[in-house]
């Protein structure tokens, strides 16, 4: 190599070593813009994540997901190794909501975590994408039957394609008001009502999208839509230093609950109704959009849409301390409308005239009401084996439901607080037995103004 040549390779090298320190820079300027230092994460396996450096500061999620352990691409995916965002990005579960059902199969199912084969109750992975509060199946038979669409009212379509893999036969296929094992893509067929259907009444709450996506949605997809805190307006007002602060569609913390308050359920609940006859949602006019997912608003106004009736537990309590796993997350069955889905009973707590409430004998260290209670809040009471806890006509324990010598107690799964549950039988109850439907008790038990 002559002398000439030898400067011209040094010089090439030396311009590219600066090409390669100007580019380092230009990386170190991008997480500079965040944090002051590299944050490097080691997790028990020995790997080492870096996301923090940019989202330092961010929440922990959830203290059975400390940030130690789980780190942060267990959930979101991502290459925890890269300072810079497009490389630690790449492959990101779900944007902003890994836990929307289309990526909870990937971020939240992964064995052992919400997924354990053999045991539905404990994945509801699986079980929640098959429920109508996921597919609205229920609502488009409705429309389906009243407008001609269809001549019975068993369900055919959903608001996504889902396939149950029960192998049911066609009797209890139609005891879930079910066509068949499967809902269809519900399509427009270029029908101007079938349009106007799917703009009023499917765009939103339902479990299948959220906020981010559908301006009007008052709660995130999937999962995180009761996991996750959710407030009107939605700005974010954690400590993320990347999150915009300004714009709508954010939970205002990084943040997964079992404590769901009733506002969350609201949030799809009781925002108004729907009309039948115009193919419309008429949202309630009575409160402010605001108020609905506000835990500090009047509870005894935004509980329930004005006209509704109810027993004064049904306000005193929040949703879930009623509403079971398997009512809220499924059973693990494809079901084609609500009440199909419903199982619980005011009697499951009240018990009748004629017996006080049936319980069941917890067997097994092993029993699920023992792995749900851990679940919940420090001060709720784990279940024990011997404990007798209520149980819903399908077998299902409440967790929270328990006798205590002579009496049946309610332990709140959101708040610290315990309520004696008033049996009917020795009281002065005028019900008949055969008329349990919550609407049969409002005739008597009735504290609303309506
Ligand atoms: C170089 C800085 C940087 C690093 C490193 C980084 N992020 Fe981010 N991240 C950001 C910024 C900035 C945003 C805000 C949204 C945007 O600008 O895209 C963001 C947004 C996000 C979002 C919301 C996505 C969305 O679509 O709004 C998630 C989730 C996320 N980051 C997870 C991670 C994970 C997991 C890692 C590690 C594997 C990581 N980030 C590493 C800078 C970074
Ligand atoms: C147990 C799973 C889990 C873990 C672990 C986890 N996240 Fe999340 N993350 C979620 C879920 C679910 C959401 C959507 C709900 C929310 O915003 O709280 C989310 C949302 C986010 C967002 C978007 C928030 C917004 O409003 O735009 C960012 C950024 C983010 N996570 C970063 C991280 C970082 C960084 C870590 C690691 C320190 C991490 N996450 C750990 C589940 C997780
Ligand atoms: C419609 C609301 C709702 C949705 C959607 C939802 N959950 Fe739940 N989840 C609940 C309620 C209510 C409880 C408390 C159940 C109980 O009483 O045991 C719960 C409990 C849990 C628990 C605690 C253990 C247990 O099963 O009791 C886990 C874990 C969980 N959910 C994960 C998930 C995952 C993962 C998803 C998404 C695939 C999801 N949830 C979707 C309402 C919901
Ligand atoms: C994202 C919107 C959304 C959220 C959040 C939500 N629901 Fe629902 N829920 C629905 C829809 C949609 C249906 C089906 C309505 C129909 O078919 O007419 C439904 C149905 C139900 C049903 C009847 C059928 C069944 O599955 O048992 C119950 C009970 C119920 N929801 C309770 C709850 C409770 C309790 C919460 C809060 C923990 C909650 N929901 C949160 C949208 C939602
Ligand atoms: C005191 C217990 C209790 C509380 C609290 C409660 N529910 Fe219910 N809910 C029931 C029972 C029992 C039924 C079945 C009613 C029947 O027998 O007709 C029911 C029925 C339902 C149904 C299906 C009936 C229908 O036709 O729409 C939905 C949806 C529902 N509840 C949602 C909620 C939501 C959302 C909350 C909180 C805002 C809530 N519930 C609070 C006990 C309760
Ligand atoms: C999960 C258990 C549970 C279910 C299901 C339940 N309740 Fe209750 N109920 C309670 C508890 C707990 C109390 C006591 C509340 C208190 O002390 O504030 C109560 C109290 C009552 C009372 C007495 C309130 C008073 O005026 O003193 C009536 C009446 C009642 N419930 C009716 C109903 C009706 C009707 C339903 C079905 C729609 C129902 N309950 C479903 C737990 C339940
Ligand atoms: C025809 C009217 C009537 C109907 C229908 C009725 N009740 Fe009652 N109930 C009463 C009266 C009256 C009492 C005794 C006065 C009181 O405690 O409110 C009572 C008492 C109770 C109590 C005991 C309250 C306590 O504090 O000891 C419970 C629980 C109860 N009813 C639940 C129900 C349930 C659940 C239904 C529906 C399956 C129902 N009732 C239907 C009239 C009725």
């Amino acid at each position: 190599m002559t002398r000439k040549h030898l400067l011209a390779t040094l010089g090439l090298l030396m311009f590219l070593s600066l090409m390669v320190i100007a580019g380092l820079q230009e990386q170190e300027k991008e997480w500079q813009l965040y944090g002051n230092e590299v944050v490097n994460l080691s997790l028990p396996g020995g790997t080492v994540e870096r996301c923090l450096t940019c989202h330092q500061g961010i929440e922990e999620i959830s203290t059975s997901h400390p940030i130690e352990t789980f780190g942060c691409v267990s959930c979101h995916g991502g290459d925890g190794q890269a300072l810079d965002k497009e490389r630690a990005h790449q492959g990101l579960l779900g944007g902003r909501n890994p836990a929307a059902l289309a990526t909870a199969g990937e971020a939240c199912g992964q064995e052992g975590c919400h997924i354990n084969t053999g045991n539905l109750y404990r994945s509801p992975v699986e079980t929640v994408p098959l429920i109508p509060m996921a597919t609205k199946a229920g609502e488009i038979t409705e429309l389906a039957f009243t407008y001609g669409w269809q001549k019975d009212l068993l369900s055919r379509y959903g608001i996504v394609e889902v396939t149950g893999y029960n192998g049911e036969d066609k009797e209890q296929l139609e005891d879930r008001n079910l066509a068949a094992d499967k809902l269809e893509l519900f399509s427009l067929d270029n029908n101007p009502l079938q349009q106007k259907l799917s703009e009023n009444c499917l765009a939103d709450c339902h479990l299948n999208t959220g906020a981010g996506e559908i301006e009007t949605a008052q709660h995130l997809a999937g999962c995180a839509a009761c996991h996750t805190p959710y407030r009107s307006g939605g700005t974010y007002q954690g400590d993320d230093p990347t999150i915009n602060r300004s714009e709508p569609g954010h939970a205002p913390e990084h943040k997964l609950t079992t404590a769901i308050p009733y506002t969350q359920c609201n949030a799809c609940h009781n925002q108004g109704i729907h009309s039948i006859s115009k193919v419309e949602f008429l949202p309630r006019e009575d409160i402010p959009v605001g108020a609905i997912t506000d835990p500090n608003a009047d509870k005894s106004q935004a509980y329930y849409i004005e006209g509704a009736q109810y027993a004064l537990c049904e306000v005193e309590l929040d949703c879930i301390d009623c509403h079971t796993r398997n009512e809220v997350m499924g059973d693990g069955h494809l079901t084609g409308n609500k009440k199909a889905a419903q199982t619980i009973a005011c009697y499951d707590c009240h018990g009748t005239v004629d017996e006080t409430a049936k319980t069941v004998k917890v067997g097994s260290e092993t029993d699920n009401a023992i792995w749900a209670s851990r679940y919940f809040h420090d001060n709720f009471p784990e279940v024990k084996v011997g404990d007798q806890l209520a149980v819903t006509d399908e077998g299902e324990p409440y967790v929270n439901v328990r006798m205590e010598g002579s009496r049946i107690v309610l332990y709140s799964k959101v708040s610290d607080k315990e309520y004696t549950v008033p049996q009917v039988k020795g009281s002065d109850c005028e019900q008949l037995v055969d008329e349990q439907a919550g609407e049969d008790c409002h005739r008597c038990h009735d504290v609303s103004d309506n």
